[in-house]
């Protein structure tokens, strides 16, 4: 071979090595992508200090009774939803009529896509952990606010992005809704390809927003790079249900851009840097202490003879 395009072949497999990252389950790849240790020599905010995932330590979390529920706005809506193998997750996009405000986030945003975190083989797959605890798989909706109208324009705002989360627990009964993901993610197994899944509503994955009025909110980053620093997280209290079957088949479905099964795909807990976890005061904790002062005066009413 001539010397000349052995150097610029030698070049080319080189910058295509540096311009891909990926998850430590691609360890026979080493060679060739950066795993999440090296995502920040390529991509600064990666080795940042308000990252993400977390680990979320509860009896560290601050309790404050500023903190909302949501109105989604779109999410009945029948929708078409274009599913798009991206190399790294397979992304669900989701047109500008779902919407958010509320949940003391500053101002409206509109969702953009939603995608999943799953482990493989038994293997849990959640981003965030509670108190060391990793869950099946999580949820990312991700929403832009307005009026940016991309990532490249939101990564300067600290709340420039809004990730909602919820985390998956194994169940022996099937989530009723999830084949029809399933099914999609079967007709995407290769980066690159897409399909659509028909009359899907986003209410039939997660709950209304008047059951979700607990969660956790900090600050942090996009997970995948380039890790941009301006994300306001909500992470659920409540989770969400999948059987093992379906857990079993969802990290089946799709391969990586490197050809390898589609595995393990999260980026492991980053420090937390100083940041506080705050949680909303819910409401249904709020009902019981209520109930319970209640009980306590009507034992005290009773015993004085104020109630018979
Ligand atoms: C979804 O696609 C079907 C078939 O192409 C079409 O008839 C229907 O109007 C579409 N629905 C929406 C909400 O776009
Ligand atoms: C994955 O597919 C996208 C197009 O959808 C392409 O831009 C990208 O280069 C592909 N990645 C690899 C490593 O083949
Ligand atoms: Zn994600």
């Amino acid at each position: 071979m001539d010397f000349s395009v052995y150097l610029s072949t030698l070049l080319s497999l080189l910058s295509q090595c540096t311009a891909q990252w990926c998850y430590q389950s691609q360890s026979s790849c080493d060679d060739i992508c950066r795993d999440p240790i090296q995502w920040a020599a390529q991509f600064p905010s990666c080795g940042g200090l308000r990252q993400s995932p977390i680990n979320i330590v509860t009896k560290k979390v601050h309790v404050n009774s500023a903190l909302p529920p949501f109105n989604f706005i779109g999410h009945t809506n029948t929708l078409n939803i274009t599913v798009e193998n991206k190399g790294h997750s397979a992304h669900f996009a989701l047109p500008q009529s779902v919407r958010l405000t509320g949940g003391a986030l500053p101002g409206e945003y509109r969702a953009a896509q939603f995608h999943f975190h799953w482990g493989g083989n038994g293997r849990p797959g959640s981003e965030h952990t509670i108190d060391g605890e990793r869950f099946s798989m999580e949820l990312h909706i991700v929403h832009i606010k307005e009026p940016y109208g991309s990532l490249a324009e939101a990564e300067h705002d600290m709340a420039g992005i809004a990730l909602l989360a919820f985390l998956f627990e194994e169940t022996s009964d099937d989530h009723p809704h999830l084949d029809a993901v399933i099914a999609a993610l079967g007709r995407v197994q290769n980066n690159g390809s897409s399909t659509v899944i028909p009359n899907f509503r986003l209410s039939d994955i997660i709950p209304s927003a008047k059951d979700l009025h607990s969660y956790y909110r900090y600050v942090g980053s996009m997970t995948t790079p380039g890790c941009e620093q301006a994300v306001a997280w909500t992470l659920f209290h409540q989770t969400l249900s999948i059987s093992s079957r379906q857990l079993d088949a969802i990290a089946l479905q799709c391969r990586f851009w490197t050809g390898q099964p589609m595995t393990d795909i999260f980026r492991p807990t980053q420090p937390l840097d100083g940041r506080v976890v705050y949680r909303s005061r819910a409401s249904a904790a709020l009902t019981s202490v209520i109930l319970w002062w209640f009980s306590v005066f009507s034992v005290v009413l009773g015993t004085t003879g104020l109630i018979q």
